[in-house]
């Protein structure tokens, strides 16, 4: 049985102050509950304090990007060493902004990807198409490009340590959601590459989560689809009412 997980990507919101309100009062929400896994990824500067808010919570915190190198002349990075030392267990890579807005090729997020591997920060990589690659009926492809670009290197084992996220680039930040047939069948896709390119125990246990307009009134739907395992989640997770409905869908489904 698959944990279903509820993260929560800022991206570049909140100020200082608004984050750790936000932190405290989901803590406050979740308490320590090992149904589900609530993870929360603001923005660099206020990693520390999001960490002190969840404490004593059973929530988790992440970083939305990273560098591979360890150490040195790289102005403006942040490398894993640094993630984990400030208590993060998660860095998002991959997602649709890093790729499109800043230009990052599947090579570079996979260099990321396997430095974080390496020491053992668990990596959430997103995939998903752009609008016209969907049109054009080329998901499954991209799909299976970001998949190879993304994983290379990465064995059996150290998937363990990985979630997909499926974000289909034209349902971010659209208020237009996938239907629950079209990431349930891009879930499928995704989970039978796994099989095919792992092994199927990898690909049972590997957590697939749906991103693009998740909010309280579908995440129910979406987080029942057979291979949907959790949401990662934009704009409704920036307050504390909608991301706690989001919440409440999947301790529902989890405590059936
Ligand atoms: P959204 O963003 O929920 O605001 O669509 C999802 C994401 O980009 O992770």
């Amino acid at each position: 049985m698959r944990k279903l997980v509820a993260a929560g990507n800022w991206k570049m919101n909140t100020m200082l102050s608004s984050a750790g309100d936000l932190a405290s009062a989901l803590a406050g929400k979740v308490k320590q509950d090992d149904s589900i896994e609530v993870i929360l990824c603001p923005p660099f500067p206020y990693l520390t304090t999001v960490k002190e808010k969840v404490s004593g919570s059973s929530i988790q915190v992440g970083a939305q990007n990273c560098y591979h190198e360890a150490e040195g002349a790289f102005t403006g990075e942040t490398s894993v060493g640094m993630l984990q030392d400030v208590g993060c267990d998660w860095v998002i890579l991959g997602h649709s902004e890093r790729r499109h807005v800043m230009g990052e090729t599947d090579g570079a997020i996979n260099k990321k990807v396997v430095a974080a591997l390496a020491k053992g920060l668990g990596v959430i990589l997103c995939v998903g198409e752009l609008l016209e690659e969907r049109k054009a009926d080329k998901t499954n492809e991209v799909l299976e490009t970001q998949m190879k670009g993304g994983l290379s290197g990465v064995s059996a084992d150290d998937l363990k340590n990985v979630i997909i996220a499926y974000e289909p680039v034209w349902a971010i930040g659209t208020g237009v959601t996938a239907s629950t047939e079209e990431a349930e069948s891009a879930h499928d896709f995704l989970r039978k590459w796994l099989t095919s390119n792992y092994n199927a125990e990898s690909a049972d246990s590997m957590r697939i989560l749906y991103g693009g307009s998740v909010k309280p009134d579908n995440a129910e739907d979406l987080m029942s689809q057979r291979n949907v395992d959790g949401a990662l989640v934009g704009g409704a997770s920036l307050k504390a009412d909608s991301f706690g409905g989001i919440i409440d869908a999947a301790q529902k489904l989890a405590k059936g």
